[in-house]
């Protein structure tokens, strides 16, 4: 049975050489079935932002679906980025690792044209607590306080937007085991139920 091939790429190595267009005719002709294209360069790493005009220019130059990627981190951005250009498809990534909601967020907005209510603070926790049980029983060969510390990042990352952020990220760049977590989660409540009507970040307090 034939098994469906595609390419994903940037726009080019540098600014002096944005070469998409040239690149995406050749993997057509090779037999992709479909190409997802960053909109930026190798050398730009992920500093500046995605050349969606280069990702248009792409999408209008083949004829095999291409999937638009780059920056895009709402229903809106994803509105905005199908009406500018062909693409027929598009690709979130950073924005997913912070808000996982975005995709559900981004078709709610495009099915009602509505944004709709960020996931709330009990959702993300339960979420958070998901990832880390998820990573300890994947981890087999690492103990827990290793896995915690390999979530670190990804869990401050999922506190960006709730009130009280900061605090919750000052604890988690310290964290190593699941119960840090818990006793993290209900000083937090705790706070927030005496305190809901601040909206300042919360103190430092030792978890
Ligand atoms: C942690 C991380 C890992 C990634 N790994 C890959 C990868 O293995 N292959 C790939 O083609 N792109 C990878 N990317 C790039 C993303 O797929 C995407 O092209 C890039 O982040 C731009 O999209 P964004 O602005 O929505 O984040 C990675 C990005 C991040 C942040």
């Amino acid at each position: 049975m034939p098994i469906p091939v595609t390419a994903k790429m940037r726009i080019g190595w540098d600014a002096d050489h944005v070469n998409a267009v040239e690149v995406a005719r050749i993997l057509e002709d090779c037999g992709m079935q479909a190409i997802a294209v960053h909109g930026r360069t190798r050398a730009q790493g992920y500093t500046g932002l995605a050349d969606w005009d280069v990702i248009g220019q792409v999408a209008d130059a083949v004829k095999i679906p291409v999937i638009g990627n780059g920056d895009i981190a709402s229903g809106l951005d994803v509105e905005v980025r199908r009406a500018q250009t062909n693409v027929k498809g598009i690709m979130i990534g950073r924005a997913a690792m912070a808000n996982p909601w975005v995709f559900k967020e981004t078709k709610h907005y495009l099915a009602t044209g509505t944004h709709a209510s960020h996931a709330s603070v009990e959702e993300r926790f339960n979420f958070m607590r998901r990832h880390c049980k998820l990573a300890i029983e994947r981890n087999v060969r690492m103990e827990e306080q290793q896995t915690m510390r390999s979530m670190r990042n990804r869990l401050m990352n999922y506190t960006k937007s709730i009130p009280g952020g900061k605090w919750l990220r000052q604890h988690f760049s310290q964290i190593g085991s699941v119960m840090q977590l818990e006793d993290i989660f209900a000083s937090y409540l705790d706070h927030q139920a005496t305190h809901s009507h601040e909206h300042a970040d919360l103190p430092v307090q030792a978890a």
